[in-house]
């Protein structure tokens, strides 16, 4: 594991776990706002959007637009692969109150009756959660790689966006080679 992306996480997810609510809703509204105006939101018409959990950007307005402007929405759902190793996969959410529940790490997802399964290279637009970003736009996860291995299933004009706070972007993260970019890093001071 390095060790410089482990400081970072730990000394970023110290300040997010502490985000108080009302900031929180705040910031994130900012960046809702900033992420429906670009033309990448609104000609999209499949977005895969996570759902946030602990301190991370809100995404349920997000993902409540997606349903009204009748884009195809999916969330990442963790799986087995046919070798056992957990991965992302995409999958078709039809309705938000019924088919999830709360599973891996305490993170909703889809019930098992509910996993539509979506090919990566169908997806126009990705929100990427992440815990440290830079002005290069590399990103840092929670260490599993998880969105490493998913984005390069993805087309190569499928654009990623990253949501974070502010105190979220530092100068420079360490990249390794298998680490893939955003397209673009929404805060609710900036675009990245
Ligand atoms: N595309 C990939 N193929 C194979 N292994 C990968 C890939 N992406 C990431 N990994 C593995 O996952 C581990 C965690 O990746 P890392 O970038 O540190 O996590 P995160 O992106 O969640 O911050 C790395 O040690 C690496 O070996
Ligand atoms: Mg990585």
């Amino acid at each position: 594991m390095d060790q410089n992306k482990e400081i970072l996480r730990r000394d970023v997810l110290k300040i997010r776990n502490c985000i108080e609510e009302e900031e929180r809703i705040e910031k994130s509204r900012r960046i809702f706002n900033t992420l429906i105006g670009l033309n990448e939101f609104k000609n999209s018409a499949s977005v895969m959007c996570y759902i946030d959990f602990k301190g991370e950007v809100i995404t349920r307005d997000i993902i409540d637009l997606c349903f009204s402007l009748n884009k195809k929405l999916c969330v990442p759902v963790i799986s087995n692969n046919q070798n056992g190793a957990r991965q992302i996969i995409a999958s078709v959410l039809k309705d938000p109150e019924s088919e999830l529940y709360r599973g891996n790490f305490g993170i909703m997802e889809p019930k098992d009756e509910y996993i539509r399964v979506f090919e990566p290279v169908e997806i126009d637009l990705v929100i990427v959660p992440g815990v440290v970003f830079d002005e290069k736009r590399n990103r840092i996860g929670f260490g599993a790689g998880f969105y490493d291995r998913f984005l390069k299933k993805v087309r190569n004009d499928c654009f990623k966006i990253g949501l974070a706070y502010e105190f979220q972007v530092v100068k420079s993260v360490p990249a390794d080679k298998f680490d893939i970019p955003m397209d673009l890093i929404i805060t609710e001071k900036r675009r990245i």
